[in-house]
C-alpha cells in the first residue's frame, strides 16, 4: 500500500520540476507535495498554474542557499522524501558567473542534505534524498562510446563542475551518514515550458520573431535529446523503485548534431505556419563557439530500462512537433518571460542591440 508521503520537490517552478510536480500531484493524491522554489529568472508559477489549487499541493518560496530557513522548513513540514531539482542550469550563464552555480548547486544541496540529516537522524526508514543530476558530469565523448553509471566524472564547465560536486556530496552523505539516496543523471531535455535560453525554445522564439538562429561553432556538437515528460516518468519510477545508494542514467537514445536539429526544427515550424520551403533555415547563423564546448553527450540507459522498467515513450519527431505546437499556442507565456532580464541576458550573450 502507498504511504501518505510528504515530498519536498525543489525547483518545481522550473522546466523539468514543473512537469515532475504536475505528475506527482495528479498521480498521487494521497501524497502531500511541497514545491520549494525561489522563483529566479528561470522559475515561473505559470508553469504549474493548473495544479496550484490542488488539495495535496503546497508552494513555498525560498532560496535553498538560506541554511536557517531550509532547516526551519524541514522542522515545520516534516518532509520524508526530497526530489531535488532546484539548480542554476544553464552552461552559458555558468561561464559568465560561476559563483552563482557554486552557491545554489553546491551550498544549496548541502543545506538540504544537512537539514534532512538533522531531522531524519537515525530514523531513516522510508526516507529518501533523490538528487537530480546531469550527464554533463561525465565530461565530453568523442565520436564513439556512451556514458555509463560507472564512467569516471570529468566535468568540463563551471555548471557541470558544480553538479558533479553536488553529486559527490550526496554520495558522501550516503556513505558517511547512511542517508538513503538515489541519483539520476539525464541527457538534454526538451518540451513545453523550457526557458528560451536553451537551444530549442530559443530557436523557436527566434523563428517566430524572424531573428537569427545562433549556432555555436560549426554546429557539429552532438546532444542526446529526451522529451521532458519521459524524464518526469523516469523520475517517478526511480523514486518508487530505485535501489538505495544507486545511480541511474536517463537518456533519449536520440543523438543529434546541433545543426541537423536546428534545420529539422525550421522545417517543422515552417510546415505548421505554411511558410515557403526553407524559409526559416535562412535565419541560421554560425556564431562564436561556447568556451570549452563539450563535443558529444550520449547516454547508455540500459540499467534504468532493465531494472526499473522505463523507456522513452515519445519519438523525437512527435516530441518536437508537440513542443512546437505548445510554443505556438502559448506565445503569451513566451512574451511574459522574454521582457526584462531576458533581453539584457540575450543582448550580452549574443552581443546584439
Ligand atoms: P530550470 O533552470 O528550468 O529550473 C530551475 C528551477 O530552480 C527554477 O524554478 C528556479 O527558480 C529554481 N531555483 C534556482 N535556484 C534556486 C535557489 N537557490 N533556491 C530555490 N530555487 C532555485 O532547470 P531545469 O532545466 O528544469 O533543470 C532542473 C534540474 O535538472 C537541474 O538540477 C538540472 O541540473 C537538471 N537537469 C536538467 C537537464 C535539462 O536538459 N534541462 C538535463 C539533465 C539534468
Ligand atoms: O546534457 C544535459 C544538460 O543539457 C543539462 O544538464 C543542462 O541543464 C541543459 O541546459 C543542457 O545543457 P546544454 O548546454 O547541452 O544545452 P543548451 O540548450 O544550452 O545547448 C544545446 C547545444 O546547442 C549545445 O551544444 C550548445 C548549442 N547551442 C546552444 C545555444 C543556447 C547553440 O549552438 N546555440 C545557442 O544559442
Amino acid at each position: 500500500m502507498k504511504k501518505n508521503k510528504r515530498i519536498l520537490i525543489t525547483g518545481g517552478a522550473g522546466f523539468i520540476g514543473s512537469h515532475v510536480v504536475r505528475l506527482f500531484v495528479k498521480k498521487y493524491p494521497e501524497y502531500e507535495i511541497f514545491n520549494l522554489d525561489d522563483l529566479t529568472y528561470a522559475g515561473n508559477l505559470e508553469n504549474i498554474h493548473d495544479v496550484s489549487s490542488a488539495k495535496n499541493y503546497h508552494f513555498i518560496k525560498e532560496n535553498i542557499v538560506n541554511e536557517k530557513s531550509v532547516l526551519e522548513l524541514f522542522k515545520t513540514h516534516k518532509f520524508d522524501s526530497i526530489i531535488h531539482l532546484a539548480a542554476e542550469s544553464h552552461v552559458d550563464r555558468s561561464i559568465s558567473d560561476p559563483m552563482a552555480f557554486v552557491q545554489t548547486n553546491v551550498i544549496g544541496t548541502l543545506n538540504l542534505l544537512n537539514a534532512a540529516k538533522s531531522l531524519w537522524k537515525d530514523n531513516l526508514e522510508d526516507k529518501l534524498f533523490y538528487h537530480i543530476s546531469t550527464d554533463e558530469v561525465y565530461g565530453s565523448l568523442g565520436e564513439s562510446g556512451f556514458f555509463l553509471e560507472t564512467t569516471a566524472y570529468d566535468p568540463q564547465s563551471p555548471y557541470s563542475a558544480s553538479k558533479a560536486s553536488s553529486d559527490h556530496f550526496v554520495r558522501a552523505y550516503a556513505n558517511t551518514y547512511k542517508m538513503p539516496t538515489v541519483i539520476s543523471n539525464c541527457s538534454n531535455n526538451y518540451g513545453p515550458n523550457q526557458f528560451p535560453e536553451k537551444l530549442i525554445p530559443l530557436c523557436i522564439n527566434n523563428i517566430l520573431n524572424s531573428r537569427p538562429l545562433p549556432v555555436y561553432g560549426k554546429g557539429e556538437n552532438v546532444r542526446d535529446w529526451l522529451y521532458v515528460i519521459d524524464h518526469a516518468k523516469a523520475i517517478d519510477n526511480i523514486f518508487h523503485h530505485g535501489k538505495n545508494g544507486e545511480t541511474y542514467n536517463v537518456g533519449g537514445l536520440n543523438e543529434w548534431k546541433n545543426i541537423d536539429l536546428v534545420q529539422a526544427l525550421c522545417d517543422i515550424v515552417d510546415a505548421k505556419l505554411d511558410n515557403p520551403k526553407d524559409h526559416s533555415k535562412k535565419l541560421i547563423t554560425f556564431v562564436k563557439d561556447r568556451a570549452g564546448h563539450d563535443e558529444r553527450y550520449a547516454i547508455d540507459a540500459s540499467k534504468l530500462m532493465s531494472e526499473i522498467n522505463w523507456k522513452p515513450s515519445v519519438t523525437f519527431e512527435i516530441g518536437l512537433s508537440k513542443t512546437v505546437d505548445w510554443y505556438l499556442s502559448n506565445q503569451s507565456w513566451m512574451q511574459n518571460i522574454t521582457s526584462g532580464e531576458y533581453k539584457n541576458y540575450y543582448n550580452k550573450q549574443y552581443q546584439t542591440t
